[in-house]
């Protein structure tokens, strides 16, 4: 594989200088984490991208869209967002302390905060301050300011019941941090595969699914836009586990004109990003379709997307997961036991035929757009409830074809 990403990067202009230094020097690519495996290379050109497409969009929350990409001294004078000095988030956040922090991914570190005196626009309520995420760029990171800048640029303009709002920046000497709306009920991730998680509900599985279904489907088809690092640790929720997608850093303008594909360094995360994209990094919105299908099968299996812990066999989902979803008796042995057999088995054949036909050949996989429409149709019982405590109250055995 490392060959294969490897001449992908060559032929890429963002990064060629610090990959060359990296494979001469350490004969390999700069690999961050065994979770971001693929997150490497480090920007000079900073939002240089070709002149955007901007496409109007009317949905929901009937947002002002400016165009994307922009230039640096624009997205950081927007109005859409607030600039706060760094002492203001030290403040917030009891100086960066450890009791405040609520994760971290590839590139930065999140903390829970409170920020005395500001408010969400709009809030009619008064006040005293609000519940904020902060995101402070590891020092060491390899995309730093790139990726800030492009969380700057996309989430910054963009909104979307299903996309986390951005509310803020910090820019002070080496510092780079982003303020978020908070999302008390934190990633998917820790639902899914933390075991003192409390499980997920079937329905409430599929509730993430569709609102997910949606945050791509906007990006896609209003938008122009991929989002090239779909996965359950970029997937927030709400108290009402209403999900919104997080972490822009990656996001990239699609291709324009009669273009099929960007062509892009190879970033994402193993297990998510779609092997097409691995081998040429020519990068479509089919490959955020491949990752949403990925996430479904952890959403069935309540298995990692990569899982070194299992046996040599199972340590790719995808891989240990295929030769099961098209075969309905099958099915059951990949299914979450944490389920315990409480879902309902037509539907549950319906997603995983979804997720083989996601994360099948590029050609003939479905349009996000395609894959929300089955989604919402899924033979729903009409008690299907988000909360687990609900979904046992209403059920004596496990659901049968009823759905
Ligand atoms: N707005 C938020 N509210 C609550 N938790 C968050 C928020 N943003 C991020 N997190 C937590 O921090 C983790 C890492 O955030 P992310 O934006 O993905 O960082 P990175 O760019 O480093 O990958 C998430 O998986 C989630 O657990
Ligand atoms: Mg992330």
């Amino acid at each position: 594989m490392h060959s294969e990403i490897n001449d992908v990067a060559w032929a890429q202009i963002e990064s060629l200088s610090f990959l060359h230094s990296h494979l001469s020097s350490h004969g390999k690519l700069p690999w961050k984490s065994s979770q971001d495996v693929l997150k490497v290379g480090r920007s000079t050109s900073l939002i240089a991208r070709p002149s955007p497409t901007v496409h109007g969009y009317s949905d929901e929350s009937k947002p002002e869209i400016l165009p994307i990409p922009r230039s640096e001294g624009d997205i950081l004078s927007s109005p859409h967002l607030k600039a706060f000095t760094l002492d203001r988030l030290k403040k917030a956040t009891k100086n960066f302390h450890p009791s405040s922090l609520i994760g971290e991914g590839g590139f930065g570190y999140v903390y829970k905060g409170w920020i005395e005196g500001h408010r969400y626009i709009g809030d009619t309520e008064p006040q005293k301050g609000m519940v904020v995420a902060v995101k402070k760029l590891k020092p060491e990171g390899f995309q730093g300011h790139k990726e800030w800048l492009s969380e700057l640029n996309y989430l910054g303009q963009l909104s979307h019941p299903n996309l986390v709002k951005l509310i803020g920046y910090c820019l002070e000497g080496d510092s780079r941090l982003l303020v978020y709306e908070y999302m008390p009920n934190g990633s998917l991730e820790d639902h899914l595969f933390q075991k003192t998680a409390q499980p997920l509900s079937w329905a409430t599985r599929i509730k993430i699914a569709i609102a997910t279904a949606r945050g791509l489907s906007f990006l896609h088809d209003k938008q122009q836009i991929i989002y090239r690092d779909f996965k359950a640790a970029n997937i927030l929720l709400d108290l009402e586990f209403n999900a919104k997608l997080s972490d822009f850093g990656l996001a990239k303008a699609g291709p324009t004109g009669d273009h099929s594909h960007v062509s892009t360094q190879v970033l994402g995360t193993h297990g998510y990003a779609a092997p097409e994209y691995i081998a040429t990094g020519r990068l479509t919105s089919r490959c955020d379709v491949y990752s949403f299908g990925v996430v479904l099968l952890e959403l069935l299996s309540g298995r990692h997307a990569v899982d070194k812990t299992k046996s040599r066999m199972e340590h790719v989902l995808v891989d240990w997961a295929k030769p099961y979803l098209g075969d309905r008796r099958k099915l059951f042995r990949i299914m979450d036991t944490r389920l315990e057999g409480q879902y309902p088995q037509r539907a549950a054949y319906t997603v995983a035929i979804l997720a083989l036909q996601c994360i099948c050949e590029a050609k003939i996989r479905p349009q996000m757009s395609e894959v929300l429409t089955t989604l919402e149709n899924l033979p729903v019982r009409p008690s299907a409830s988000p909360s687990r405590a609900d979904d046992q109250k209403s059920m004596t055995s496990p659901m049968r074809e009823k759905v």
